[in-house]
């Protein structure tokens, strides 16, 4: 089983329900909550800047709209990615992923990036946010990589083979070892539906870690823990805290 330095719970987009998802003031609430390691998604901007968005598109959590991958970081620093969430975050830009290391140094957080290229840019998104990670984290824990998208995965293999990675899967796939074993993965993240004891029990013979999303009933993170999952990623920050029991 490889070395994992990494806690229980892990605040879902940064601060979870309680903040606006993938924004500095969302660290900066997980932190407040004591939480200890975030995971945030990030892609590249037209110009090849690395910042913060779930969406290829900006409307669900910004003042902006369209394709956000499709504009130069000029335009999209001007984006409003707080208003939408209420008032107190008015003004909250979309971060930069030197920014987010920077908070992550400051409040002694560990990260899981999640590479989220915007549509068809995967293996261009994978390289390029591995090469930042390298460079940002030089001297902190390794964030831990990861995708939904083999392309970006291979390509992050390639660039920082160093830095740990996790295959996300939203469906379960039965060449899991095979996908895993070829992308040199340390962890699989599943959508914690897709997992039962007997799972997790197959996952951590092969010498995987887990790290299960997005899991808001205490009562299901305990079992999850139990079984022998490493990580519960949360939006519930709150009840599902870093000090969390089970
Ligand atoms: O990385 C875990 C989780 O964030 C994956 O799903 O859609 O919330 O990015 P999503
Ligand atoms: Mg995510």
């Amino acid at each position: 089983m490889s070395n994992w330095p990494y806690p229980h719970i892990v605040a879902h987009r940064g601060g979870g329900k309680l903040a606006p998802e993938n924004t500095l003031a969302a660290i900066d609430v997980g932190a407040r909550y004591g939480h200890t390691m975030i995971e945030f998604d990030a892609k590249l901007s037209k110009d090849g800047q690395i910042f913060l968005l779930h969406d290829d598109n900006l409307e669900r959590t910004s003042n902006g709209w369209g394709v956000a991958g499709e504009l130069a970081w000029n335009d999209l620093l001007k984006v409003d990615a707080g208003g939408w969430y209420g008032g107190k975050f008015k003004g909250e830009p979309l971060p930069l992923l030197s920014q987010v290391a920077e908070r992550c140094r400051l409040h002694g957080m560990m990260a899981n990036i999640e590479i989220k290229p915007t549509t068809g840019t995967g293996p261009l998104t994978g390289k390029v946010v591995a090469l930042a990670a390298r460079e940002l984290w030089a001297d902190m824990t390794p964030p831990l990589l990861s995708s939904f998208e083999i392309d970006a995965l291979e390509a992050a293999q390639q660039a920082a083979p160093e830095l740990p990675r996790g295959l996300l899967l939203d469906e379960w796939r039965d060449d899991w070892q095979a996908l895993t074993t070829r992308l040199g993965c340390v962890s699989i993240h599943l959508n914690h539906r897709l997992l039962d004891e007997a799972r997790t029990r197959m996952l951590r013979a092969a010498g995987l870690r887990i790290l299960v999303y997005t899991v808001n009933e205490p009562q299901r993170a305990g079992e999850l823990l139990r079984w022998g999952v490493d990580c519960i990623c949360t939006d519930k920050i709150d009840e599902i805290g870093p000090d969390f029991t089970f």
